[in-house]
């Protein structure tokens, strides 16, 4: 009898109470005992509304922020600072302005000390489309085409865990569906490679469906916490676009708004209060 493999990502009981920084007496907790997991090749997606507290479980997952209570493994293991399983993807632009697209690629591998990093970062400029653009610096770059590097920066270091936290929000809508399709072709693709465990943070539930395994919706804040949670049981390979034509995509969407609607106008109520 073979033992379940340890979950890439297992957040137990999770919470995180934020002090605040003007009135040290005034606590907010922003996430309150969350029970997560992400399997090993598994794609997950956390929607939500807007401050709900979709980055602070990320960051808590990254390492960044440890949890007030609960705790955080990665494959098993007691996660204790920065989680070097994983590779992330934040909204903001991750690459360094003086940089071209690919120094930007090759300083992650340069920095494990990888002895090919050069062709290695060419490679991966060709796999997200920018092989011709490797000598361009990120303002010569659309913001899409940073969008790719950045891809090509994360996925390079080989992580076994993909954290994206909205990462292309700031995307007009073609260039985004794009993306997402590259993200999904070389997330099945993965060249061989095994799957990666990837959690996904977005507020739009379209994204959320189109791209993920499984939907996770969570509560508006304060105390935010799981409240439904959905499979995606959508064929793979998916385009993006037109999966959303889909009558089971339809369905699957109909179901999760009837749990996320209530909670996205509470969020947005809750926005217009001032703490
Ligand atoms: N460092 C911090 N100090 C105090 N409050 C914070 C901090 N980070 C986040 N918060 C609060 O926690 C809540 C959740 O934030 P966040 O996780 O960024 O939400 P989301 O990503 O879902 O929009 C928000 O109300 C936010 O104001
Ligand atoms: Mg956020």
């Amino acid at each position: 009898m073979s033992a379940t493999p340890p979950a890439a990502l297992d957040l137990q009981d999770v919470s995180c109470t934020f002090v605040s920084a003007e009135a040290p007496g005034q606590r907010y907790t922003a996430v309150r005992e969350v029970t997560l997991q992400v399997a090993a090749g598994e794609f997950v997606s956390v929607v939500g509304p807007t401050g709900c507290g979709k980055s602070t479980l990320l960051n808590m997952a990254a390492g960044l922020l440890v949890p007030s209570t609960g705790s955080v493994r990665v494959f098993g293991q007691p996660l204790s600072g920065i989680n070097r399983r994983a590779g992330y993807m934040f909204q903001a632009e991750s690459l360094m302005p003086w940089r071209t697209a690919e120094q930007n690629v090759r300083a992650g591998l340069e920095f494990r000390g990888a002895a090919d990093a050069p062709a290695q970062a060419q490679d991966w400029l060709r796999r997200v489309g920018l092989g011709a653009f490797g000598d361009r610096y990120p303002h010569q770059l659309s913001g899409g085409m940073r969008k790719r590097a950045s891809l090509a920066q994360t996925l390079a270091l080989d992580p076994d865990i993909i954290l994206m936290d909205e990462p292309f929000s700031a995307l007009d809508i073609q260039t985004r569906q794009l993306m997402e399709n590259e993200v999904l072709a070389l997330w099945q693709g993965a060249g061989g490679r095994a799957r990666k465990a990837v959690l996904f943070i977005t507020h739009d539930l379209d994204e959320a469906i189109a791209m993920s395994d499984r939907v996770v919706v969570l509560s508006a804040g304060p105390a935010s916490h799981p409240i439904g949670e959905f499979h995606i049981d959508l064929a793979r390979p998916r385009d993006v676009a037109e999966i959303k034509t889909s009558p089971r995509f339809i369905e699957l969407h109909s179901a999760i708004w009837a749990v996320l609607r209530d909670e996205v106008q509470k969020g947005y109520a809750q926005q217009l209060q001032r703490r």
